[in-house]
């Protein structure tokens, strides 16, 4: 089937390429020149890892096409994928919608015949309604339909969350749409992925409930990890011992230093100013919020603590500023707070990530010192936070670690160490929760 993406960034980029790999015909378009010119010469915008090879197979075997002529996107196509960013609109935290309505203005009078537009990015409750009524307004074919298939896939592991979904979800109107979406997806179908069919209100609200209740797990754990601190217990037992039940099931109960990216910290937000708009009164999202937020910035108590109560004239090595492995993405980034906090608490901070330093030196204060490793930062350090869990750091060389620090304190916010090798090697432990 030819298919069109609007939009190359993450979400985009990932669900086109793999629609092509499906054996589509897809074609991307973007207005970023700069971006569809990068894409041409196979350069990915992006970091998530295995894309680079699939978009080059791709294009080799001319399924796969990059544009910033939205005719030539539409010419033949069947179905429209809006993908553009639906960022949180400054002041009031709604997802701004500026680019999906613009992106369906456009579109809408170079239709020759009626298609389905689908909306692939997170959108509020009566986003397709609205869509629908321009689509209409700006002399689209009659019979052109609205569907939404909302995205579950994480960055990191987005090429297989989209080719091995728990989940499809369909949300449509008519059944011509729900017939062109099974047609696309009928690969997955195939292999028995469950596939959802339901109204397309129901499918833009169940995206948003279900980011509400896996950043609901994250902070309910966080919040148990204060109590084990508290009262001497173990917080990844407690998770254990908890998730071992089928009813609540073992995932997304790690604690850490709070959720971040694009996705959990914004749709947290406009869930509620959707509940708001409703008249419905969202308490256990809006606490959700609160913790996060409360707990980002509270993770430079925990190196002052380390280091005696302050962390002024203390040099601090701050290892992983990603929001989390496997992505350069810095947005929401748990690092943010914490390293602005310890550099205007007084504290010098070097850092290192794998892949997010470019991001980083966007986002993060001046005076910070950038580092090629972990080996490198740590030295003459008072404190080392580790704040994102690479593979790659899950197994320094400790005792190496030690020696090069001038102080010994090991802040874990990932629990990615035990204390026992930790104390061997000569470090002062603190995990997060046990
Ligand atoms: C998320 C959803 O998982 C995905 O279904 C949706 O489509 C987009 O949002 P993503 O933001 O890429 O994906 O990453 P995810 O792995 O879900 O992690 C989000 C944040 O939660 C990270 O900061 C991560 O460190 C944190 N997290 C996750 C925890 O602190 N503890 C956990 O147990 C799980």
């Amino acid at each position: 089937m030819k298919i069109t993406l609007i939009g190359t960034g993450y979400v985009g980029l990932v669900s086109g390429t793999c629609f092509a790999d499906f054996g589509h015909d897809v074609t991307c378009f973007d207005k970023d020149h700069g971006k569809i010119e990068s894409l041409e010469k196979g350069i990915i915008p992006i970091y998530e890892p295995g894309l680079e090879q699939l978009v080059a197979q791709n294009r080799e075997r001319g399924r796969l096409r990059f544009t910033t002529d939205l005719a030539e996107a539409l010419e033949g196509s069947e179905a429209i994928f809006i993908a553009v960013g639906t960022p949180s609109r400054r002041g009031d935290g709604h997802a701004d919608l500026t680019f999906v309505y613009e992106a369906t203005r456009e579109l809408a009078p170079m239709l020759k015949k009626p298609v389905v537009v689908v909306t692939k990015s997170t959108v509020p409750v009566g986003t397709g309604d609205e869509i629908a009524r321009i689509l209409k307004e700006e002399g689209a074919p009659e019979g052109t339909s609205v569907a939404s298939n909302p995205e579950f896939m994480r960055e990191g592991a987005a090429i297989a969350d989209f080719k091995h979904p728990d989940r499809i979800l369909i949300g449509a109107e008519d059944e011509r749409a729900r017939d062109v979406l099974k047609e696309i997806y009928r690969p997955l179908f195939l292999n028995r992925a469950p596939m959802l069919f339901t109204s397309r209100r129901t499918a833009e609200l169940t995206k948003y409930a279900a980011n509400a209740f896996l950043a609901t797990k994250i902070s309910f754990i966080n919040e148990m990890a204060d109590l084990c601190e508290a009262v001497g217990a173990d917080v990844q037992d407690v998770a254990r011992g908890i998730g071992l039940d089928n009813r609540i099931g073992p995932k997304f109960l790690h604690a850490g230093p709070g959720f971040g990216g694009s996705c959990f910290p914004k749709d947290t937000l406009a869930l509620l100013r959707t509940a708001e708009e409703a008249g419905v009164v969202n308490r256990i999202v809006t606490s959700v919020v609160e913790v996060n937020e409360t707990r980002k910035n509270a993770m430079v108590d925990r190196v002052a603590k380390a280091l005696g109560g302050s962390v002024e004239g203390k040099r601090v090595a701050v290892l992983g500023l990603t929001f989390k492995p496997n992505t350069d993405d810095m947005r929401d980034a748990p690092s943010i707070p914490l390293v602005k906090a310890l550099v205007e608490q007084g504290a010098q901070v070097a850092a290192f990530d794998p892949v997010g330093m470019d991001e980083a030196r966007k986002l993060l204060p001046d005076g910070v010192h950038y580092g090629d490793s972990a080996v490198e930062i740590v030295k003459d350090a008072d404190a080392l936070v580790i704040v994102t869990e690479w593979d790659e750091f899950r197994a320094l060389d400790l005792a190496r670690i030690k020696d090069s620090m001038r102080g010994n304190a090991l802040i874990d916010l990932r629990n990615i160490y035990e204390t026992q090798e930790a104390e061997r090697a000569g470090l002062a432990y603190y995990p997060v929760g046990r």
